[in-house]
């Protein structure tokens, strides 16, 4: 069975068993700040399991991307020398919000692995959780009974906490699992060693396929667990594993997945893949890096998340640049390579995520340019090194720590590299930097969330700011208080609530809630998955009094005129420039907008005259709003609505329109009831903030205006300045020309009077036997003129050693010309003469055998300065 049958097996099952089929969530999570990869398949549902929404159906079943790089699940380490881990990785799930428990979710698993996938039943055993006294919880016999009606009573293995309670990260949603793994080596090596001991040991071939988690608490910050209002089960299954079990492969490396990349990098690179996960066969494991990593990258991308150098694009960044590094090692590849990969996963995902194959150049172009850059870090990481004293036969610590930290070159690199000019690095050392480091970073980090108080029960917060600045009617659902190296914040839930919560790019919103006669500063909104969270100043005295909660108004209003001339600007750039125009970021605040879009150029003049122009104009035309709430996703799509990549969204939308044949988008946030409200519209600047991404910054309003009246001013100084003329542009020009002229007559000029002054001092050479020499104060402008004096005059005489000194303003420059057949035959050194010289006048300085130039701060000494050092050189040349 081909893996993509597989997934649709699987898909097709739970449909069966009534269960709502949805897509994946973006990899890259956008709106919970605990997590910034989706790292199971959970984490989309994750605020039906704590209560604080309502799932759509409660039976669900998908296949999720996940990413384990990050956080409490990281395999980073493990990939490419192993057979079976995994950065991004597909995970089956299926769901029950409230509904299926223990007895359904294991017998189905049954079915689907022995029935449909027809996995031999003698090779899987069932682990189940043997409970633990911390956390006062009994062994899970529940699902061990249940597991009997399947498997004979020793292949049901208890494991403690570790293995068996699965838990999302520090705080959350959590439960004791059951896994299901199966043993895939050989009969003669099952029967040599009992699969039974292999259980949980990582043995390549007896791994997990399936983790049923049986959700029933919250895990609380500190560290006590709460009963959930209800039962529920996540179940995920590593996709590529899966398919190993079904196509008995030996390696995740070794299916249909990942066989075609493989296959690709062999042909590319020249090497054989060897299939050995022995720790020497290093090109293999380059193999499988690149294989993985590859697949990683182009899906982060795709869902929106570019390498950068902070946050979730720098994890990105971190992958690539390792897969950079295999292939530099031990593939040998030099050139940009990674990107190119990115073809083979397009035709592979065409069906299930056709995100990749959508978005194919944009990836490419984004991955080569990363690894362009990268390609020229290693070259000046390799410099670096080739500058370091070896002599001891041992790279510092430091230094490979220097390394790793400016140029990302981790310790086997290094190692590599050293090993290559038969020196070693002194790992201890780096190992003590590495970890002074991570010290300085954890203290940096040190956040304490704490446990929500809960003040009335709400499911969820009902916002109503779309229409309304002010709620009289407030209550507190819950509170908290983080603390952010000794500092606390506060944030509050409430049932219902005007402010608006940061999202889609659209800041949130400030502003004040009463308590009586307490008013408490709302300094922010933000989500953290679908809570509305209201960062304030303090927390209230009387949380459980009704309050009255207003916005900034004022704030807001720049905010809409920002956000709805953001959507005016993307329907304009796709009118000018093209259809290919697609969002790739955009920031709506208060005092202006920022716009990031694929195209391929700068944005011309021209071009950005008339977007402006189009977008000024839909303001003037005054169109009214059309805001649509709750809208199927169908009905959005067919008004021409776009999806964008790398968001999620249900099958209810909220879409809004300018002109349904101008401006269709589906977006959340806050607009102007009509475009007129924007008043003005004015672009301050375009720019490419990664290949194949441009960037427009622009203002609405108040904010527009002023910007225009500014820049009227500074054309009204500088017309002033030039008294008046009819055209400015004419005139500058012509000033700028002038300039120019004037310029080059005095260089000419200056050369001229260097030119006769090498004339007069010519005649002032003293001859002696095999040599000429000149010493002199002169008069010069500046540096320049005074080098090419010394270069005529040594031109002028044969055999000539010319020394000369000039003032400067305060400063005291000095020069010494020797003509080269001098140098070799008296061993003389301009270099040398030049430096007592100059220590006379108070300076230094130096140069080359037939040239040296000095500065001095000590005018007075000029002259008497110039004597001794004629006599010094004569003294030199005759020695
Ligand atoms: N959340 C569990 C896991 O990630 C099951 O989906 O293993």
């Amino acid at each position: 069975m081909q893996s993509e049958d597989i997934r649709k097996k699987f898909l097709n099952f739970f449909k069966s068993k009534e269960h709502l089929i949805v897509d994946s969530a973006p990899m890259v999570v956008k709106d919970d700040p605990t997590l910034m990869f989706n790292n199971a398949g959970m984490n989309q549902f994750k605020d039906y399991f704590l209560g604080n929404r309502k799932a759509p159906e409660n039976r669900i079943a998908d296949t999720q991307k996940c990413l384990r790089v990050s956080g409490k699940h990281n395999d980073l380490e493990e990939v490419g020398r192993d057979s079976y881990h995994h950065t991004m990785f597909e995970m089956l799930g299926n769901w029950s919000f409230g509904d299926y428990f223990k007895k359904e979710a294991i017998d189905w698993a049954w079915e689907l692995l022995v029935d449909h996938f027809g996995l031999d039943p003698d090779r899987l055993y069932a682990t189940v959780f043997a409970g633990d006294h911390t956390d006062g919880l009994e062994a899970d016999t529940e699902a061990e009974q249940l597991w009997q009606s399947h498997l004979p009573g020793d292949r049901i293995l208890r494991f403690d906490k570790k293995d068996n309670f699965w838990e999302m990260g520090d705080t959350g949603p959590c439960g004791p699992c059951s896994e299901i793994h199966i043993d895939l080596r050989s009969d003669t090596q099952r029967q040599a060693i009992a699969g039974i001991s292999l259980v949980n040991k990582d043995h390549p071939l007896v791994v997990e396929i399936w983790n049923l988690v049986f959700i029933q608490y919250n895990r609380l910050a500190d560290g006590s667990l709460q009963d959930l209002p209800e039962k529920h089960v996540d179940t995920g299954m590593g996709f590529e594993r899966l398919v190993m079990a079904i196509q008995q492969k030996q390696s995740n490396y070794d299916t249909d997945v990942f066989q075609p990349v493989i296959s690709f990098i062999e042909d590319k690179s020249g090497v054989k893949y060897g299939a050995s996960y022995d720790e020497s066969a290093k090109s293999d494991i380059a193999m499988r890096v690149l294989a993985d990593h590859s697949r990683a990258v182009a899906i982060a991308i795709a869902d929106g998340c570019i390498p950068s150098n902070t946050g979730a694009g720098y994890v990105i960044r971190r992958i690539l640049r390792r897969a950079i590094r295999y292939a530099y090692s031990y593939l040998q590849i030099r050139n940009p390579f990674v990107y190119q990969i990115t073809d083979v996963w397009c035709t592979y995902f065409k069906e299930v995520f056709p995100e990749l194959s959508k978005q194919k150049d944009y990836i490419k172009k984004i991955i080569q340019e990363e690894e362009k850059s990268f390609l020229r870090t290693i070259s000046g990481g390799l410099n670096r090194l080739s500058q370091v004293d070896t002599s001891r036969g041992v790279i510092d610590g430091k230094i490979a720590f220097e390394l790793y930290d400016t140029y990302g070159f981790p310790l086997d690199l290094t190692n590599l590299i050293a090993g290559e000019r038969g020196i070693k690095v002194d790992e201890d050392g780096f190992n003590q930097a590495l970890e002074a480091q991570r010290k300085r970073s954890r203290a940096d980090a040190q956040k304490q969330v704490g446990d929500w108080t809960q003040v009335g029960h709400v499911d969820e917060t009902r916002f109503v700011g779309y229409d309304q600045l002010v709620v009289d009617r407030v209550h507190v659902s819950k509170y908290r208080t983080v603390t952010i190296k000794d500092k606390s914040q506060y944030q509050l839930v409430l049932d219902q609530t005007c402010f608006y919560a940061e999202a889609g790019g659209q800041v949130g919103d400030t502003g004040i809630i009463r308590f009586g006669d307490e008013a408490i500063q709302v300094l922010d909104t933000t989500k953290e998955n679908q809570l509305i969270i209201h960062q304030v100043d303090r927390l209230p005295k009387t949380p459980d009094v009704e309050g009255c909660a207003k916005i900034d108004t004022e704030r807001r209003k720049c905010i809409e005129a920002n956000h709805s001339a953001t959507h005016l600007l993307h329907a304009a750039l796709r009118q000018v420039l093209g259809s290919h125009v697609e969002q790739r970021g955009s920031l709506v605040d208060a005092d202006h907008l920022r716009f990031d879009f694929s195209h391929f150029q700068k944005v011309t003049d021209k071009e950005l005259g008339e977007i402006e122009m189009l977008v000024n104009k839909k303001i003037r035309e005054n169109i009214e709003k059309g805001d649509f709430r709750d809208l199927p996703i169908d009905e959005a799509k067919k008004m021409g609505a776009m999806m964008l990549f790398g968001e999620k969204y249900g099958s209810r939308v909220r879409m809004i329109t300018f002109d349904a044949s101008y401006s269709v988008e589906l977006c959340g946030g806050c607009h102007v009831a009509r475009t007129g409200d924007i008043g003005l519209f004015k672009i301050k600047s375009e720019s490419s903030i990664a290949a194949g991404i441009r960037r427009i910054e622009a203002l609405t309003g108040e904010a527009a205006l002023s910007y225009v009246t500014q820049l009227e001013q500074s054309v009204l100084t500088v017309k002033k300045l030039i008294k008046n003329p009819n055209t400015i542009q004419d005139n500058v020009k012509s000033l700028l020309d002038e300039n120019k002229l004037l310029k080059k007559q005095i260089a000419q000029l200056r050369q001229k009077q260097a030119g006769s002054l090498a004339d007069t001092l010519s005649s002032k050479i003293e001859k002696h036997r095999d040599f000429n020499l000149l010493a002199a104060v002169v008069d010069v402008p500046d540096a320049n003129v005074l080098k090419s004096l010394v270069f005529d005059l040594l031109k002028k005489e044969s055999n000539l050693i010319v020394l000369l000194g000039a003032q400067v303003g305060p400063k005291v420059l000095l020069m010494i010309g020797v003509d080269k057949s001098l140098c070799t035959a008296h061993s003389i050194h301009a270099g040398e003469l030049i430096k007592p010289i100059a220590a006379r006048v108070r300076g230094g300085g130096g140069g080359q055998a037939f040239f040296a130039t000095a500065g001095g701060s000590d005018p007075s000494k000029l002259q008497a300065s110039i004597l001794e050092g004629k006599e010094e050189i004569l003294a030199a040349m005759t020695h």
